[in-house]
């Protein structure tokens, strides 16, 4: 089969076509012929990890040493890319009750990673679903990371009608998905990104948006019931006048600073810092798809490239212009 390899870290020409072998599923698998895979933000950061130094990782110190001994510390251990997809089941290994030859299903691979490819083999109990039947392939395949994230990160939260929630970071790979479904709990939801995607993140639903390069939201005279920080970009010191009394920052990328003042603010009572780990679970996903189907989420998709221009999808992104999601495809 075809995939986009890649043997070294670098920039996007690290990306090579190649033939590699075609995997078959064990009795507990099935074999997906992929038809589309977004370029994530994990994709960026592991096809580049060794420009990756402790400072630019987002997480603490022990989560990038984790990193670099997983995916390598000189050269990638694994050596395709992509953790989510969306493609048809071809075949199924024996013990298979849950899916069926001919299924449309998308689904999330997390770091085992592989998605650059023309087929994949998981096991059925993966997190795994079948399509949303009102997406395409190059829609659903984008789906699952962003909405698996921001689902278990929201769900501890209680968000509901009446509260009000900022997110810094909306137009990403998980922000989306935070907005839409803070907006289906029933919140009044503020969305703040980079100037070209203000558009993209209203057309999400958001209520209001803000461009983090004109305004610092933290100046602004509001109080919020929950902030959602994406890249922890904020600090606490700042947040805190944009809280109300009670109010929670939820924080998705952190280093251990701010996992010292979640435990101090624990004791303390008041407002709360949150440094926030996600689940990944297959129930989420069908949970997830039910939503999509009932017209209350949506995938913006801003770009197609086809499996072999995987390196120009990467700079595509790197330019930071999209709109959305860019999707590599495995058909020309
Ligand atoms: N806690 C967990 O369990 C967990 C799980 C998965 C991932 N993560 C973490 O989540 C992060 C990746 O999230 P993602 O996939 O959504 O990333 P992403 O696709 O790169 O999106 C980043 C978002 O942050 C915005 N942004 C960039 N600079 C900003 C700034 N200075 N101020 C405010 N917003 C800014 C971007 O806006 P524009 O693009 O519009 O400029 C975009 O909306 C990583 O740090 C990863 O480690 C955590």
């Amino acid at each position: 089969m075809k995939a986009s390899v890649y043997t070294e870290y670098g920039p996007p020409d690290v990306l090579q076509l190649k033939d590699v072998g075609k995997p078959v599923p064990k009795d507990n698998e099935i074999l997906v012929r992929i038809h589309a895979t977004p370029v994530s933000f994990g994709d960026k950061l592991v096809r580049n990890l060794n420009e990756i130094t402790p400072g630019k990782f987002h997480m603490p110190f022990l989560f990038w040493i984790f990193a670099k001994l997983y995916f390598g510390i000189r050269k990638p251990r694994i050596t395709i890319l992509g953790s989510e997809f969306a493609g048809e089941i071809e075949s199924i290994g024996k013990d298979v009750k849950k899916f069926r030859e001919g299924d449309q299903v998308f689904g999330y691979l997390g770091s085992r990673m592989g998605a650059y490819a023309e087929y994949l083999c998981m096991p059925e109990n993966g997190v795994l679903a079948l399509k949303p039947a009102n997406m395409t392939f190059e829609q659903a395949a984008a789906v699952p990371y962003g909405a698996i994230m921001a689902l278990s990160l929201l769900r501890k939260q209680n968000i509901g009608p009446g509260q009000r929630v900022l997110v810094n970071g909306a137009s990403g790979g998980i922000g989306p998905a935070v907005v839409q479904l803070a907006k289906y709990y029933g919140a009044e939801v503020t969305g703040v990104c980079g100037t070209p995607r203000l558009e993209y993140v209203r057309s999400l639903g958001a209520d209001a948006v803000i461009d983090y390069t004109q305004e610092d939201f933290s100046a602004r005279d509001e109080a919020y019931d929950v902030i959602i920080d994406i890249l922890g970009k904020s600090s606490f010191s700042k947040v805190k006048r944009s809280l109300k009394p009670n109010g929670r920052w939820l924080l998705v990328s952190f280093k251990t600073k701010k996992l010292l003042q979640m435990l101090w603010t624990s004791i303390i009572g008041g407002k709360k810092v949150i440094c926030a780990l996600s689940t990944e679970k297959a129930e989420d996903l069908v949970f997830i798809k039910e939503l999509i189907e009932a017209g209350k989420i949506k995938m913006v998709v801003d770009k197609c490239y086809p499996l072999t221009q995987a390196a120009e999808a990467h700079r595509y992104v790197e330019q930071g212009h999209k709109k959305g999601s860019v999707i590599i495809t495995m058909e020309e």
